[in-house]
């Protein structure tokens, strides 16, 4: 079975007003889009479900985050249990902003991965490697060793609801995206490896999105390569552009 296109739009810590996060909707709802693909929006958590409330229907709404227990004395945080209960589907895991910022381990992101399944919520994982670490030729084993934990502690049958999401972590904000070549190497790199580690038919079906200045400009030539399923789109999510990259295989 083909791997449905997956349009992640990853909000951050945007918009700042409620009437700003209107407006985006707006362009949403009104949108042409193709009706094969997958869209997700993870705006704010304050956001969710007023959000949810006014998208149009064939679009999903994800959480930035969530913690690794369902409740208790966690200030700040929120639950996946919280999430599901609220009938929010998928959430996003291990960003590199939370990795580098929050020091969120890649154990502490397996954790949460598991967390998030157990709690019937779908994951948006994300992995990706430094410039730094691309230079000294160590992108395959930051990737794999990223996996690796999740791996660890989830089930084969479990793997339909992670949707892995390369990032390489110099092209995140910074107006440089990866070639064409570059993505597809990687995100054929995460197929060989869950490939051998975890079998060869969730290798086959499990979605590899790209993220990391994805614009209107650029969807369309990384949307041909065979092993790029989609995109996690950050700063373009937030302007018309957002409808054209949903539309990339159109
Ligand atoms: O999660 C999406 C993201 O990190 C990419 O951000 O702004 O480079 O599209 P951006």
């Amino acid at each position: 079975m083909p791997r449905q296109f997956f349009v992640g739009g990853n909000f951050k810590m945007n918009p700042s007003t409620r009437e700003q996060k209107k407006d985006i909707v707006k362009i949403l709802n009104d949108a042409d889009v193709d009706p094969n693909t997958e869209v997700v929006i993870a705006p704010p958590t304050l956001y969710v479900l007023s959000l949810a409330d006014i998208l149009r229907k064939d679009f999903k709404v994800a959480a930035q985050n969530a913690y690794i227990k369902n409740s208790g004395a966690f200030t700040g945080e929120i639950s996946p249990a919280q999430l599901a209960d609220a009938g929010v589907p998928y959430v996003i895991l291990g960003h590199s902003e939370r990795r580098t910022l929050f020091r969120e381990t890649s154990e502490l992101v397996a954790q949460k991965t598991r967390a998030a399944i157990d709690a019937g919520l779908s994951a948006i994982l994300c992995i990706g490697e430094t410039l730094e670490e691309r230079e000294a030729g160590k992108c395959t084993q930051i990737i794999e060793t990223q996996l690796q934990a999740v791996v660890r502690v989830t089930k084969e049958a479990n793997w339909s609801k992670i949707v892995i999401a390369y990032e390489p972590v110099w092209a995140i904000g910074t107006g440089k995206v990866a070639t064409t070549a570059q993505a597809q190497e990687a995100h054929g790199d995460i197929r060989k490896f869950l490939h051998r580690v975890v079998s060869p038919a969730v290798a086959e079906s499990t979605r590899v999105i790209y993220g990391g200045s994805v614009s209107a400009g650029n969807c369309g030539e990384l949307a041909k390569q065979p092993d790029v399923d989609g995109f996690l789109v950050g700063g373009a999510s937030l302007k018309p552009e957002f409808v054209n990259i949903i539309n990339s295989r159109r």
